[in-house]
């Protein structure tokens, strides 16, 4: 096939994921949902286990030797995420149980206190719901005015709509994604940062499908925030981040109470601890957190921009394959303005069975909304199917889809 992919060494790199020795429905499996979420290599595993075996206890309270190694290991990995998002302090880095999870924090304990009449929250028509609904509900719930930047016939941001936003009150908050988990669309996050600032505003940047795929900087951008996970980025379900400045985290209000995040309580008044533990309350997720640390150095040793550049190219043969495929409507922008992902529509054929008859073949694809319902409306459907790759994903992955496609259309004829 015509994809060709040089700077990884993806067989190589396969062999860290046992996921890739399993047959699905007798074959291997050609994992193409790593948007979803991605497949775990062995060093994340195992430094997860090794971690439970042997430094594990709850952390930051304990005096003793094993509190203190579980609390370095925390505590370590929130160096290597601020490393990762260059933050200027890990005290900016926020450990939360996803990247919903972040996303609502700043809706919740930022908007609920900044936000009122005569306010303009500002998201966008391609925006995943955990970036949209917190927004939207925390909108209705101050009496601020919740408006969308739409997007252009290609899934990008129209951002000569912006003036007319402007117009419409004060803009307090501009929340994007970085990179599109439904078109896989990079968005121009630079722009609207310094727009926001103009306004007045805070940019809350929703980077969970950015940062496995891109290297991320978080003064570059020029934002306020900023959201990610780590099971989209080889590490376990359970553990995201936030970055926020300093200065703004500073005067928000905790969200969730209780445990570490209190200084001292009595009968009448509770005070709070200094950052970030005002905001991780109770026992946080403690190995995920580790193993999240594990699966950062472990994407970085591959390296971002090789990672990039490897997604690019199987985008490109993708998209020229499914070219010639009669009846086949790819959404979204051209290769070059877009990471690893292709949501895409056959003709007659409800994306379900188009995921289902190349799970008979062993492909993975999602088939759905990909919570993205104001998209899907923009779209003219109710889904689509999506191709998405990372590190591990191979030109036959490609192929492999290609020919399921051809298959599909077999059977539901012409
Ligand atoms: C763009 C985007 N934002 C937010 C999320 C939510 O991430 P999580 O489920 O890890 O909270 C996702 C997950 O698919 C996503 O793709």
């Amino acid at each position: 096939m015509a994809v060709t992919t040089q700077r990884l060494d993806v067989e190589r790199l396969r062999t860290d994921f046992a996921v890739f020795d399993e047959l699905v429905n007798g074959k291997p499996v050609a994992y193409l949902d790593s948007a979803a979420s991605t497949q775990k290599p062995r060093q994340v595993l195992d430094a997860m286990r090794e971690f439970y075996e042997h430094s594990y206890a709850n952390v930051h309270r304990g005096v003793y030797t094993l509190a203190e190694r579980a609390t370095a290991g925390y505590e370590g990995a929130r160096e290597k995420v601020r490393a990762f998002v260059n933050a200027p302090s890990n005290r900016e880095v926020i450990f939360t149980r996803s990247a919903t999870e972040a996303l609502n924090l700043v809706a919740y304990a930022w908007g609920l206190d900044n936000l009122g009449p005569g306010d303009v929250v500002v998201v966008t028509e391609l925006e995943h719901h955990a970036n949209f609904v917190p927004w939207q509900f925390v909108a209705k719930k101050t009496g601020a005015e919740f408006a969308h930047i739409p997007i252009d016939d290609l899934g990008e941001l129209r951002l000569d709509a912006l003036d007319g936003i402007a117009k419409r009150g004060n803009v307090k908050v501009v929340a994007n994604n970085l990179v599109s988990n439904t078109l896989g669309t990079i968005n121009p996050v630079e722009k609207l940062a310094a727009w926001a600032h103009e306004q007045g505003a805070v940019m809350v940047v929703d980077a969970a499908q950015a940062a496995p795929h891109r290297p991320i900087d978080v003064q570059a951008l020029g934002c306020d925030f900023l959201a990610f996970s780590s099971h989209k980025l080889c590490g376990p379900t359970g553990a995201g981040a936030l970055w926020g400045r300093r200065e703004l985290l500073e005067d928000m209000q905790p969200f969730n109470l209780g445990g570490e995040m209190i200084r001292s309580v009595a009968l009448d008044r509770t005070t709070w601890n200094e950052l970030p533990y005002k905001f991780e309350a109770g026992t946080p997720a403690i190995a995920e957190a580790y193993g999240f640390g594990c699966a950062l150095d472990y994407v970085s040793a591959v390296g971002l921009d090789a990672i990039e550049a490897h997604e690019h190219e199987l985008v490109v043969g993708t998209m020229d394959a499914l070219a010639e495929i009669p009846g086949v409507r790819v959404f979204g922008p051209p290769a070059d303005r877009r990471t690893g992902i292709v949501s895409f529509d056959l003709e007659g054929v409800h994306p379900h069975d188009v995921a289902q008859i190349l799970n008979w073949e062993g492909v993975a694809v999602r088939a759905g909304h990909h919570c993205t319902q104001p998209l899907m409306t923009r779209l003219g459907v109710a889904a689509t199917t999506r191709a998405s790759f990372y590190l591990y994903s191979l030109p036959e992955d490609v192929d492999r889809l290609v020919a399921g496609l051809r298959k599909v259309k077999e059977t539901f004829g012409p």
